[in-house]
């Protein structure tokens, strides 16, 4: 049997055979089927993207159904345990996990590029106090653009590079200084002493110790959550980032807008979500009578639910078990129970059974960051931290792909026919 589509038009009886590659068919193909010589031709239509393929890429592989992430191939599971966040980036990037020398000269140069620009502060100072912080690093990644006037040249592998070291290693400075802003304190520069992790939790905790060092079980989380929200394939905000870098402005611009697609409660800003959720639930006795809300469509179970798993999110298994480890150092989060419970109970209710909604990597990330004292609005934040590798892949994969053209979808026009303008005083 030949790997195609033989499909026939009813409209006019002619048969096309559309072959079959890495499993679907050209949506162009479908504009040889016209019922006269000047039609447009068919359209696949697609809304919210739900079974369409944007792209080929060798970054991330997803089997929704068998609940399995790889990076390049790697299973997430051995990255979280054996790797790091740079050498994950480094992965990402390039395709291959680096050799001692390659990582050990990343890693440098991310280090010796942590600082930004001193009027970075005069931005982030004109925000309130009480400013949401994603908003404040969406708009701060957006300036950064205008520091760095050669960024545009996306052409160049060596700017482009350039460009993503600078983000890798700033992000997590002007996350930090957002926080500081928020908290009424004054910013930490970067220690290029310490990890990657390390340095950022020193930027946001440190109060005026200049041989703090944050505990070592906190630090390692911090890598592994990083690992753990790196890349997943072409999600929300990776979309954002392709679509916006496809009409080719620097990669600050295009990060932006993919930080702002995180932000909303149906993507990364669900990991917030998910704990004024909890607080609203308040006790394990209150469960049930949330979940009938639920079932009614009144609320949304946030941390539930995938568009491609249809079985429990890997990353959600390895930072349930995470928690734990962080609770040692930091105390238990009193709301982990009825996390815990809300899990055990939709598990094995039929309403989420058959909807195959398990928890997502939003649903236990939130209870560590409470733990460890940051505050429930900085926790889209820490996911942008960890995704902007994976953005920044995406980005590169895209400008390099022959495929890829500036993305402008088409439509299903269903509106008015032609009509002429009425005089106001007609109408
Ligand atoms: C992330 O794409 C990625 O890879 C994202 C991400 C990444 O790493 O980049 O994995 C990160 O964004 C994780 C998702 C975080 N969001 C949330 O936890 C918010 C809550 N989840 C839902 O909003 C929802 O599950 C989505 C948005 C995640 C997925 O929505 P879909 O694929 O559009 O599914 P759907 O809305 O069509 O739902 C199918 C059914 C519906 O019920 P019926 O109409 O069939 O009766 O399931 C129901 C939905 O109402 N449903 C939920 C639910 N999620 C889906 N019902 C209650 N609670 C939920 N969370």
């Amino acid at each position: 049997m030949a790997d195609s589509l033989s499909v026939t038009d009813n409209r006019t009886g002619n048969t096309f055979e559309l072959p079959i590659v890495d499993g679907a068919v050209s949506a162009m193909s479908f504009r040889q089927m016209k019922t006269e010589p000047d039609d447009f031709g068919l359209m696949v239509y697609d809304p919210a993207f739900k079974n369409t393929a944007s792209c080929r890429s060798t970054i991330s592989f997803i089997d929704g159904d068998k609940g399995i992430l790889r990076h390049r191939g790697y299973p997430i599971e051995q990255l979280a345990e054996k790797s790091t966040y740079l050498e994950v980036a480094q992965l990402l990037i390039n395709g291959e996990l680096p050799t001692q020398v390659e990582h050990d000269a990343f890693r440098h140069e991310i280090r010796t590029h942590t600082f930004v620009h001193e009027n970075m502060k005069k931005f982030i100072e004109g925000f309130r106090y009480d400013s949401n912080p994603m908003s404040m690093l969406i708009s701060s990644i957006a300036a950064l653009s205008s520091f760095y006037p050669e960024a545009g040249e996306v052409s160049s592998p060596e700017v482009r590079r350039q460009q993503l070291i600078r983000l890798i290693a700033k992000i997590p400075t002007l996350a930090a200084f957002a926080y500081r802003h928020t908290q009424g304190l004054p910013y930490v520069y970067p220690r290029n002493d310490l990890s990657y992790p390390a340095n950022f939790l020193s930027m946001v905790f440190n109060i005026n110790d200049v041989n703090h060092t944050p505990d070592p079980v906190l630090e390692r989380a911090f890598d592994v959550l990083f690992i753990l929200h790196a890349d997943h394939e072409q999600n929300c905000s990776a979309t954002a980032m392709r679509v916006v870098g496809s009409s080719q402005p620097d990669p600050y611009t295009a990060l932006s807008a993919a930080a702002a697609a995180l932000y909303g409660p149906l993507h990364g800003g669900a990991n917030r979500m998910v704990l004024y959720m909890l607080e609203r639930i308040g006790s394990v006795e209150n469960i049930p009578n949330f979940i009938k809300k639920v079932k009614a469509k009144e609320e949304l179970l946030m941390g539930f639910g995938h568009r491609v798993y249809r079985n429990y999110d890997p990353r959600a298994r390895i930072i349930k078990g995470l928690a734990h480890e962080v609770f040692e150092v930091t105390g238990t989060n009193p709301l982990l129970d009825i996390a815990v419970e809300l899990e055990r109970i939709a598990l094995e209710d039929d309403y989420f059974v058959e909807r195959k909604l398990y928890p997502n990597v939003d649903f236990y990330s939130g209870l560590i960051y409470q733990a460890m004292k940051f505050p429930i609005d900085f926790y889209p934040v820490l996911f942008a931290i960890g995704r902007t590798a994976g953005w920044l892949s995406q980005w590169c994969e895209m400008l390099t792909d022959k495929e890829q053209k500036i993305a402008r979808p088409r439509q299903l026009y269903v509106g008015k026919g032609v009509r002429d303008y009425v005089p106001v005083s007609e109408r």
